[in-house]
């Protein structure tokens, strides 16, 4: 299945991946790394979604660094990703939601120095030679909150199947603590608790003269 890039009316999905994506190439790369030189100056837009676990305070400095590189001046990234440390465990009155506060905890400090390079109004990319151009910050309406814990979930299934590889007892309980934490949580969700942070979404340009 595959988003059609060449519906004039929207998208479609599309057994056919080849001709869905006529238009559009895949590329393998490190964006921690340089991008080789023919691939320099050439874009238009560059869209980061959702690589903040990925990402340190110096490694973020490597991925502006490369992302620049591909860019044309004048030319714009675009860059969406959680404010994890500004998240908040929320529940309804009434409710008891503690795995729910403990999942907010480990989101808060995901990575942990998260809130040394998340900085606000697109100050972050300035460093690097940027220039802002907007800065947004949303919540998921409720509509995506479903998604987004069943993403959370998964991630953390993930982890899970890694420590179950471990023959380390402390491996083991992490692995038991986290398997009990995701029963917990789901069992909260469906009573209404969730872990609400904001998200933001930046726009900017490389200057004309970089
Ligand atoms: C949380 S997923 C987000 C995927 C996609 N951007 C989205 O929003 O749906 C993080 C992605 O980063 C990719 N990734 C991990 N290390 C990377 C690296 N050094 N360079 C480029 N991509 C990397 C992973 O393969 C994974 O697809």
């Amino acid at each position: 299945m595959s988003l059609n890039f060449n519906n004039p009316n929207g998208y479609i999905f599309d057994r056919n991946l080849r001709a869905a994506f006529a238009n559009v190439s895949l590329y393998e790369h490190n964006t921690f790394q340089p991008f080789p030189v023919e691939y320099h100056g050439k874009y238009d837009i560059v869209n980061v979604r959702f690589m903040i676990t990925l990402l340190d305070k110096e490694k973020v400095r490597l991925l502006l660094r490369s992302l620049k590189m591909i860019l044309k001046p004048d030319d714009i990234l675009q860059w969406f990703e959680p404010i994890a440390f500004n998240v908040k465990a929320v529940a309804p009155e009434g409710i008891e939601a503690p795995w729910n506060s403990k999942v907010a905890e480990i989101m808060r400090f995901n990575p942990p120095d998260c809130a040394n390079w998340i900085t606000l109004n697109c100050d972050m990319v300035k460093p690097e030679g940027y220039e802002a151009v907007a800065w947004d910050e949303f919540h998921l309406q409720e509509i995506h909150r479903l998604i987004w814990m069943q993403t959370c979930l998964m991630g953390m299934t993930e982890v899970v199947a890694g420590l179950a590889q471990s023959t380390d007892e402390a491996d083991r309980a992490k692995r038991e603590g986290l398997e009990q934490l995701m029963v917990g949580w789901e069992k909260e969700y469906e009573q209404g608790a969730y872990a609400d942070m904001p998200w933001y979404f930046l726009v900017t340009r490389k200057p004309l003269e970089a």
